[in-house]
């Protein structure tokens, strides 16, 4: 006697599992998004509170973390960036490619640097800015996994760049504040026209 077969169900009550089953699809599926706060909202220039306790709560926020950075076309996000105050990154910089290299930081330290490399940044924060930023060539980050357990990560180019990048808005601190004066004027003098016009 087969023991997996559905119950025999009326067409009223066919139809209302069937809705069920969509609304629940539906809510599994559609992952909550954050809005990205932009420059000059003052959470960006706050030192993030360190984290301290590791939760399920936790592991849901890094999760809307990597699917609001990847709705922005991010591939690093910071929690202060959603106005959340709290040392915690995600990175990719694959960008969906290669989901092995999903990286979560959090109370990341850089506690080795090496060489210098200038290339341009963006950030989520600062929409239509690039500038080039000199960084580290190769860091060395310890930090603490969702679970909380250390771990020590290494790496160069543009992996080293994000790291930096991203700790840097675990501190209070976005790229433009690494520019020369004069250059950081001016991208400050864009951003007045920007919001000027409405485009901010
Ligand atoms: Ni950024």
């Amino acid at each position: 006697m087969p023991t997996e077969t559905k119950p025999k169900l009326d067409s009223a009550a066919e139809k209302r599992l069937a809705r069920q089953m969509t609304r629940d699809a539906v809510r599994k599926s559609a992952p909550k998004l954050h809005a990205v706060v932009k420059y000059p909202d003052p959470v960006l220039a706050k030192k993030g509170e360190v984290v301290t306790e590791f939760t399920p709560e936790l592991a849901q926020l890094v999760e809307e973390m990597f699917d609001s950075m990847y709705a922005a076309e991010g591939i690093g996000l910071a929690a202060p960036q959603i106005g959340i105050s709290k040392q915690i990154t995600v990175i990719d910089v694959s960008f969906k490619e290669r989901p092995e290299e999903k990286l979560v930081l959090i109370n990341p330290e850089v506690v080795d640097r090496r060489g210098k490399q200038v290339e341009e940044e963006g950030c989520l924060s600062l929409p239509e800015i690039h500038e080039k930023v000199q960084r580290d060539a190769w860091v060395k980050v310890r930090a603490q996994n969702v679970r909380g357990e250390f771990f020590e990560m290494e790496g160069e180019e543009l992996l080293a760049r994000a790291m930096l990048h991203e700790i840097d808005h675990l501190h209070g601190i976005l790229f433009i504040d690494r520019l020369s004066r004069l250059k950081r004027d001016l991208v400050l003098r864009r951003i007045r026209k920007l919001q000027k016009n409405g485009d901010w």
